[in-house]
């Protein structure tokens, strides 16, 4: 693992493979750990980029909310010290959400979109309620619940034991305040449907036929509403496509590669 200064905090990040940069973003509450198939075999035509969310795996912590933004900015910085102008920018569900922020903030630096089990809705109050509450029983209690809630939600039936425990394991080594803070930052974060409809580059959505957390259908309102996205719906997947198929995630990613 790479480390670069942001500001005297720490920003950690793997790098594998040769191609169009991929800037390849985490869920939440993970780290970079979650690309371990394709940190192992980076998908063909594609320098895989895959950095940890501050304060997240070996990343430090920010001030305050771990807004998207913030989030994204971070990642811009990589790509300048990494002398990239502009990469593709993939993300896992809130990573999802960060290059949404990312293309907002910075257009003329996506190249193209991979967007993978996420959705462009912002929370409703509801949602953004579940959220704080989240943060406070994180901070209070540390993030063993959180971990136990989620779990069952976050993969497919059929996935193997041995994918879950190496998710659960990874989620309880996080730590709690960066945990908190980015689920303050979701809750801040606003619709990316403007976002979106202007897109003009290549976008590729993928997800679990199986995901609950963000369910194909909202897969299918991202796509129509980029002109020429492709929607790719993968059956024996939940929420962590990457991780419960690799090898048809990594035939998509490599078809969506020749495009650049
Ligand atoms: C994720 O996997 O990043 C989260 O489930 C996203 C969310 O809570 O909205």
């Amino acid at each position: 693992m790479k480390t670069i200064s942001l500001k005297g905090r720490a920003y950690a990040y793997e790098e594998r493979g040769e191609g169009t940069p991929l800037l390849l973003l985490h869920g939440f509450p993970f780290s970079s750990e979650s690309f371990w198939p394709q940190l192992e075999a980076p998908p063909k035509g594609f320098r895989l980029i895959a950095p940890d969310h501050r304060g997240f795996g070996q990343s430090g912590l920010g001030e305050g909310p771990a807004t998207m933004e913030a989030m994204a900015e971070d990642a811009l910085a990589l790509l300048d010290a990494l002398k990239e102008p502009s990469a593709v920018i993939g993300g896992v569900s809130m990573g999802g959400y960060v290059a949404l922020a990312l293309a907002r903030l910075d257009p003329g630096r996506v190249r193209g979109l991979l967007l993978i089990d996420t959705q462009s809705f912002a929370d409703d109050e509801a949602g953004k309620a579940r959220r704080e509450a989240v943060a406070q029983d994180v901070l209070q209690n540390g993030v063993a619940g959180l971990t136990a809630g989620m779990l069952p939600k976050l993969l497919a039936k059929t996935a193997p034991a041995a994918i879950s425990a190496r998710v659960e394991a990874m989620m309880l080594r996080q730590d709690p305040k960066a945990v908190a803070a980015a689920a303050r930052g979701m809750a801040l974060r606003s619709d990316a449907k403007d976002i979106l409809a202007r897109f003009a580059n290549p976008t590729l959505v993928i997800v679990g036929a199986e995901d609950v957390i963000t369910p194909p259908e909202k897969a299918q309102v991202m796509a129509q509403l980029v002109t020429g996205a492709r929607l790719e719906v993968v059956p024996g997947a939940g929420h962590l496509v990457n991780l419960e198929q690799p090898a048809a995630f990594g035939g998509l990613v490599e078809a969506f590669a020749t495009r650049f």
